[in-house]
């Protein structure tokens, strides 16, 4: 039975990449896709959600946009990494899918209230905005979400800052409020997304798929790929966001580490940071794990088998 998953992102190169690993594996499938602002405003990153659903033939699944800003702080994109558009680097085809007409909170409320207990997982590869007030609209998705398996945080390294990651740091209240919920999280973090790098044999094999939405993830990753070269002296691009996917479909893609888990709110140098407890025992009610080891074969194995499956799709 496929994993049934609400994808929360900010596309965003590597966010597009995971809705083609969510799209194209089958043992997850995608309920629905919500946009909050992030790596660009919520205007851009929802347009091009839009158009890599066409890119994908992505059908029948609804999309929301959610909040164009953080909870308390101002916007923060990340411009230096994903481009003036967001997804800068390949020509965007102009969308076909629709909105729905519902704000992404409602969407991801609606999901989990209409669904069994337990059959739906909540992946965010973006800031928490959207899922923070989410669940204190409707309280009760804490008891019905199997879990929530994110992109974001580091336990020992930072993008944004030295010691936090861009998608706590851009909400950190909101953050703060996921990772005190009831629900079980999942954080993969920088400590193992930085080891999800596309190099040259990564680009070969998905170049060697031969489709165009192959190509477009080779395009994503062309322009990636430069920014972090430029940005942060990364030699090929960690490739974070499908990281969190991967976990879903085959949660020994990855090692993990229970830990607690909390957001500094208040630090001067350390706001946003995800702290993680690793003295131990964990304690017997503690609800967070970290990544902390990624096997890089059988994660891109993942993303190759997906852009196959998609298959080609008509401009
Ligand atoms: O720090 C990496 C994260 O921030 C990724 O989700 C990327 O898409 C950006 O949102
Ligand atoms: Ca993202």
């Amino acid at each position: 039975m496929a994993r049934k998953i609400i994808l929360d992102c900010d596309p965003g190169h590597d966010d597009a990449i995971a809705m083609l690993l969510a799209h194209g594996n089958p043992d997850v499938e995608l309920v629905a896709v919500t946009t909050v602002v992030g790596n660009q405003t919520l205007e851009k990153v929802t347009r091009n959600a839009l158009s890599v659903a066409r890119i994908a033939n992505i059908t029948g699944v609804p999309f929301a946009a959610g909040c164009p800003r953080p909870l308390v702080r101002d916007i923060e994109v990340a411009h230096t990494i994903h481009g003036e558009s967001g997804l800068d680097g390949p020509v965007l085809p102009e969308p076909v899918l629709e909105l729905d007409g519902r704000h992404a909170v409602d969407l991801i409320i609606d999901t989990v209230m209409s669904h069994e207990p337990g059959e739906i997982t909540i992946v965010p590869t973006a800031g928490l905005t959207n899922i923070a007030l989410a669940v204190r609209k409707e309280p009760r998705i804490a008891e019905r979400v199997r879990e929530v398996v994110l992109m974001g945080g580091g336990y020992h390294t930072g993008n944004w800052s030295a010691v936090a990651e861009f998608n706590i740091k851009i909400d950190p209240e909101a953050a703060h409020i996921v990772f005190n919920e009831r629900w079980p999280v999942t954080m993969v973090g920088l400590d193992l997304t930085h080891q999800a790098l596309a190099t040259p044999e990564v680009v070969r094999r998905i170049a060697a798929v031969g489709t165009r939405p192959a190509a477009f993830v080779n395009e994503l990753l062309d322009f990636f790929g430069a920014m972090y070269l430029k940005e942060q002296g990364f030699e090929h691009p960690p490739v974070h966001d499908p990281c969190a996917v991967a976990y879903v479909i085959d949660p020994d893609v990855m090692t993990v580490r229970k830990a607690p888990v909390d957001i500094e709110l208040t630090g001067t140098l350390t706001l946003g940071m995800t702290v993680a407890d690793f003295r131990a025992p964990a304690p017997a009610d503690c609800r967070t794990q970290v990544a902390v080891d990624l096997d890089h074969g059988r994660f891109w194995d993942l993303v190759v088998d997906a852009l196959e499956r998609i298959g080609e799709v008509p401009a």
